[in-house]
Formats: structure tokens, sequence, C-alpha cells
């Protein structure tokens, strides 16, 4: 079946079943390969995507479900203000170890400062829980949030 998305700000077509996950249209369709697949149950967040701004877990997204839906990922989402300052944040505080789900975590970051520009540790904390890291690298990733927030590190 055919699908017309519009990610990153640009209008793609595919040809994919309907059930197919968005994350292997991004990946394998569309060569976006940024968006990882780590447990692709909806368990680590390493897919994260927004769709509509909201993030998202591309692993149990049918791409039948986007629609009409803005679909953004890590590629696209330095266009974006905020997305800019949380990756200039997660470069200046040297936040990823191994990288692997730091694409997710960047996702999740955006959506959460652009629906909440100062959360507090809580609101943080809540935001970021889907979002898993074996290397442990969460007290970085919320001195980033901090920091793209303007607020003290
Ligand atoms: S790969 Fe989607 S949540 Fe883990
Ligand atoms: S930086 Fe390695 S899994 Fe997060």
């Amino acid at each position: 079946m055919a699908f017309k998305l519009t990610i990153n700000g640009e209008t793609r077509e595919v040809e994919v079943e309907g059930d197919t996950p968005l994350l292997w249209v991004l990946r394998d369709s569309l060569g976006l390969v940024g968006t990882k697949f780590g447990c692709g149950a909806a368990q680590c967040g390493a897919c994260t995507v927004h769709l509509d701004g909201t993030p998202v877990r591309a692993c149990m997204t049918p791409v039948r479900r986007v629609g009409d839906k803005a679909v953004v990922t890590i590629e696209g989402v330095g266009k974006d203000p905020v997305g800019a300052r949380v990756q200039e944040a997660w470069k200046a505080i040297d936040v990823p170890q191994c990288g692997y789900c730091q694409a997710g975590q960047i996702m999740s970051a955006t959506a959460l400062l652009t629906a909440n520009p100062k959360p507090d540790d809580a609101a943080i904390d809540a935001a970021m829980n889907g979002n898993l890291c074996r290397c442990a690298t969460y007290i970085r990733i919320k001195a980033a949030i901090r920091a793209a927030s303007g607020q003290g590190v």
C-alpha cells in the first residue's frame, strides 16, 4: 500500500504494508537511520520520534496510524529552535557515552521543553522515565535538559 508521509517537513511516499512499524519505514524505506531499534516493545525509548510534536515509540506505531500527522525524527529536530537548543546542550555537556539511546533521549527532551519550558526535576523525571540508557548517562541528561531550559545545571 502507498502512504504519503510528512517527515521533517518534506513529503515522502512509501510502498509498505499498513501494519509496518513507522521505525522500519524510517530506517529501511527512507534511510533515516538516526532513529534506533532497541527493544521493539515500547520499553526503551530508543525509537522515539514526534507525531505532531508528541513523542511516540516508532517501533509500536503502525504506518497506517500516522495519517497526515507531521513526523519529526532526530535528523530534523534541529530545525526547531527548542530542538537546536537541546542538541547544543547535549554537546556542551557531552551527554552521550555509547550514544545508542541518545536520539530517543533528545526527542523526548525536546517534546518536554516545548510543552514545559522550565521543568522542575520531577517533571524531567516523569517525561524521561520511558527512555532507558544502559550506559547510565541520566545525570548528564538531566543537566543538559536544565541547561537547555536556561536553568542552572
Ligand atoms: S525500540 Fe521502541 S521503545 Fe524500544
Ligand atoms: S549512551 Fe549508551 S545506552 Fe545511553
